[in-house]
């Protein structure tokens, strides 16, 4: 039988690789891992909801039943205020920053920024859903965490992953050393190195946005959409970022959230949705850019909730795409 390494093996064996690790990261993760695995649990009971009491109403302990999007951020919350490394957090579910409390004497290193539950609409039919995080360093001349200090650029990130409630439950994340994905045994409890070195493929027979929306898409992005039409690529989508993606990842294929009239910016956020989920996907391999053809770890955030588009997913897809779009848009500007 081949030796299983856990999630908490992998990441202190790997900082003890790097030169400059002091082990503070590796808290970090690790209370990451341990609010996955909480967070995991709930999820699996989310269908008894029914029997366990429905949000808002009392359950059979007396305790009020949350929605779960607002427990998976009350626990990613408490769990990232353990090691004391972390010092604020941005997550989609709180307008403000969270400031952690300090623990003892330790001066936290850490600014994690997370969309707690993706796809939460997902849960109630009981669809894959996910976490997506990110982690920068506090930069040295910041005396006072503020909203400035996560205005980072996404290059900035030192690591970033997600989990995905799924069929099975998997954590994938990146230290910037290529990708590794985990998959939780819930015989021991434990994340279990299952997808070493993950290497999306170059090019996937599919394709996934809202299709939907169609008729709100710029006319280029529309032709590229016919484009995949013509191509026979087969559409997927189900609605929550961290599978579509997971899933190009894998099989290979791109992923799109272009803006629409209803969101002329795009609707997904760039701090906790599309700069973790584009370092992931550049560490496997494949390529993250908006509709204005900009990477997307290059933007610079003017804002902790900003939106962004997004095309990312197999690296010879998105620079087909981006091509298509270029020539399209000279087209029209000579027409
Ligand atoms: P969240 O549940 O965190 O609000 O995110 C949902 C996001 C994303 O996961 C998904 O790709 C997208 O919204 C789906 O949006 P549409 O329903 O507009 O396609
Ligand atoms: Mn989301
Ligand atoms: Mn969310």
């Amino acid at each position: 039988m081949n030796k299983i390494t856990t999630l908490d093996e992998f990441i202190i064996h790997h900082e003890k690789l790097q030169s400059d690790s002091t082990g503070r990261l590796t808290s970090v993760l690790r209370d990451i891992g341990i609010a996955a695995k909480i967070v995991n649990r709930e999820v699996n009971k989310a269908g008894l909801v029914n029997i366990l009491g429905i949000e808002g109403s009392s359950n059979a302990s007396g305790d009020q039943v949350q929605k779960l999007d607002l427990f998976a951020n009350e626990k990613f919350i408490k769990c990232l205020s353990n090691s004391g490394e972390c010092a604020a957090i941005v997550s989609e579910e709180n307008q403000q920053i969270i400031h952690l409390p300090k623990v003892k004497d330790k001066k936290p290193g850490y600014l994690v920024v997370m969309d707690p539950l993706d796809g939460s609409s997902n849960i109630d039919v009981n669809v894959s859903v996910g976490t997506i995080f990110g982690i920068y360093k506090i930069r040295g001349e910041e005396t006072e965490v503020t909203k400035e200090s996560f205005l980072q650029k996404g290059s900035d990130i030192i690591a970033a992953g997600y989990v995905l409630y799924g069929t099975s439950t998997m954590l994938v994340y990146t230290t910037g050393n290529g990708i590794n994905g985990f998959t939780l045994d819930p015989s021991i409890g434990e994340f279990c190195l299952s997808h070493p070195n993950i290497k999306i493929p170059d090019r996937g027979n599919y394709y996934s946005v809202n299709q939907g929306y169609y008729l709100k898409f710029d006319v280029e992005m529309r032709r590229y959409i016919d484009y995949c039409c013509d191509l026979n690529l087969r559409l997927r989508y189900i609605g929550s970022m961290v599978s579509d993606v997971h899933r190009m990842l894998f099989q290979g294929g791109i992923f799109l959230y272009p803006n629409t009239r209803k969101y002329p910016q795009g609707k997904l956020r760039l701090l906790y949705e599309c700069v973790p989920m584009s370092m992931v996907v550049e560490q496997a391999g494949g390529r993250a850019i908006n509709s204005k053809l900009q990477q997307i770890l290059d933007v610079e955030p003017q804002d902790i909730h900003q939106r962004s588009t997004i095309v990312i997913g197999s690296p010879e897809m998105i620079t087909e795409m981006e091509e298509f779009i270029k020539k399209y848009t000279l087209i029209d500007s000579v027409v």
